[in-house]
C-alpha cells in the first residue's frame, strides 16, 4: 500500500477557532480566494476573519472565483496575494475555491509563469502555503494535491502534484447545513463517483479501498434522503461530510476512472454541474466492471452492504431528468481527447475510445437522428 496525504485536517464543529493559532505559523499577511457569496453565506468566512483578528493577522479578499474556474482567475488570485505581500493563502469554498487557491498560490510565488507553464509544472518556486476551508460535501480537494481547472480554450484539466497538497484544512459541516438541494445532490454524487471510481481504479489497494468503501458506507443514508425532498439534519450533513473526505483520500491514492473524465465535457459544453456529470456514466462503470471481473464487483457490494440496483437507483434519483442529445459526427469529434487519456487508461481492464464511443451514442443520439 501507497500512502501520501501531508495535509494537517481538523473536521468538526468549530474547528476553526478551536485550532486558530495555526494560523500565526504560516505568517503575519494573508490572501483569502473565494467565490463571490459562498463563503460569506455559509458562516467560513466570518469564523475565518474572526481568527485572522485574533491571531493579528491581516489580510486581502479575492472573490471572484467561479464555477470550474479558470486559469485566467487564479493568475489574477495570484498577483493580487503577490502584490499584497500575502505570506499565505486561504481558499473558501467547494471545490472550485479550493482548487482555485491550490493554483493562485502557485501563480502567487512564480510571477513569470504563464497557462503553459502551469500546465507542465514548471514552477522555479514552491507555491506559497496554502489553508482551505470546505464549503461543501463533495469534491475532497482538503486531503487532495489535485487542482481541476478550466484553460483558456474552455477545456477543464486536473493537475496533480505534491506541491499542491494544503498544509491544513478545516471541514466544519455547519458550513454545508444550508446548502440548496441540488447543489447537496452533485455534491453528494461527485462523493458517489470518487468512491466507486477509485475502487474500480487500476492503483486501488487494501487501504484506499477501506476509504471509498467507508465514504460510500456513509453516504448512502443522507443523500436519499436529500434526493427524496428531506431537509437533513445537522448529523446527516456532518456524514455527508465525512463521505467527502474518505472519498478525497481515496482518490488521492488511486486517481478517478473514465467518468470523471468524460463527464468534463458536459460541463465545458452544457453546462452539467460536476457531480451530475461525473455520475451520468457511473452505471456504465458498474455495468462494464461486472462484465470485465464479477468477483471484484460482487466483492465491491458486499462491502458496501448495498446491493447494485440501490446504488443505481440512488444515482438515478439524484440525476437530473436527461435533456441532451448529440449526433454521431460530434460524438466522433470529441473521442481524440480520451485517447491516451490517465482517467480513462487507470480503469481496470481496457476502457478505450470505442468503449466511450458506444456508451456516448446510447445515451445522446436518438434513433431516427443518426449522421
Ligand atoms: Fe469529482
Amino acid at each position: 500500500m501507497d500512502f501520501f496525504m501531508p495535509v494537517a485536517l481538523f473536521t468538526g464543529s468549530e474547528c476553526i477557532s478551536k485550532n486558530q493559532t495555526l494560523f500565526q505559523t504560516y505568517g503575519k499577511r494573508c490572501a483569502i480566494v473565494t467565490s463571490q457569496h459562498a463563503a460569506e453565506k455559509s458562516g467560513a468566512l466570518r469564523d475565518v476573519t474572526e481568527a485572522l483578528h485574533l491571531e493579528n493577522i491581516n489580510y486581502c479578499i479575492f472573490h471572484e472565483i467561479c464555477q470550474n474556474p479558470s486559469v485566467e482567475s487564479c493568475i489574477k488570485a495570484g498577483k493580487m496575494a503577490r502584490e499584497e505581500g500575502a505570506d499565505f493563502l486561504i481558499g473558501i469554498g467547494g471545490g472550485s475555491a479550493m482548487d482555485a487557491t491550490k493554483a493562485a498560490a502557485v501563480f502567487a510565488a512564480n510571477p513569470e509563469l504563464d497557462e503553459d507553464g502551469f500546465y507542465s509544472r514548471q514552477w522555479q518556486k514552491k507555491p506559497l502555503p496554502v489553508l482551505l476551508v470546505g464549503t461543501t460535501s463533495g469534491t475532497g480537494s482538503e486531503v487532495t494535491k489535485v487542482s481541476v481547472l478550466t484553460d483558456s480554450k474552455h477545456r477543464k484539466h486536473s493537475i496533480k502534484d505534491d506541491r499542491l497538497f494544503a498544509a491544513v484544512s478545516f471541514g466544519d459541516s455547519r458550513y454545508t447545513q444550508n446548502l440548496p438541494l441540488p447543489i447537496t445532490l452533485t455534491t453528494g454524487v461527485d462523493v458517489l463517483a470518487h468512491c466507486t471510481e477509485s475502487y474500480f481504479s487500476k492503483r486501488a489497494d487494501e487501504l484506499s479501498r477501506s476509504f471509498a468503501v467507508r465514504g460510500i458506507r456513509l453516504l448512502v443514508e443522507p443523500l436519499l434522503a436529500a434526493a427524496e425532498g428531506a431537509s437533513l439534519s445537522p448529523k446527516q450533513r456532518e456524514q455527508l461530510y465525512q463521505a467527502s473526505i474518505f472519498g478525497g483520500l481515496s482518490i488521492n491514492s488511486t486517481s478517478t476512472c473514465f467518468p470523471h473524465n468524460v463527464g468534463y465535457f458536459l460541463t465545458e459544453r452544457y453546462g452539467v454541474p460536476h457531480g451530475f456529470a461525473c455520475a451520468t456514466f457511473l452505471p456504465d462503470l458498474l455495468q462494464y466492471e461486472e462484465e470485465f471481473d464479477p468477483a471484484y464487483a460482487e466483492g465491491f457490494y458486499r462491502e458496501l452492504n448495498v446491493g447494485k440496483d440501490a446504488l443505481l437507483q440512488l444515482t438515478a434519483k439524484c440525476l437530473p431528468a436527461p435533456s441532451i442529445t448529440m449526433t454521431e459526427q460530434e460524438i466522433s469529434r470529441l473521442l481524440p481527447r480520451w485517447e491516451n487519456n490517465g482517467s480513462v487508461g487507470n480503469t481496470r481492464g481496457t476502457v478505450n475510445c470505442t468503449f466511450i464511443q458506444k456508451i456516448l451514442e446510447e445515451k445522446y443520439v436518438r434513433k431516427g437522428e443518426k449522421s
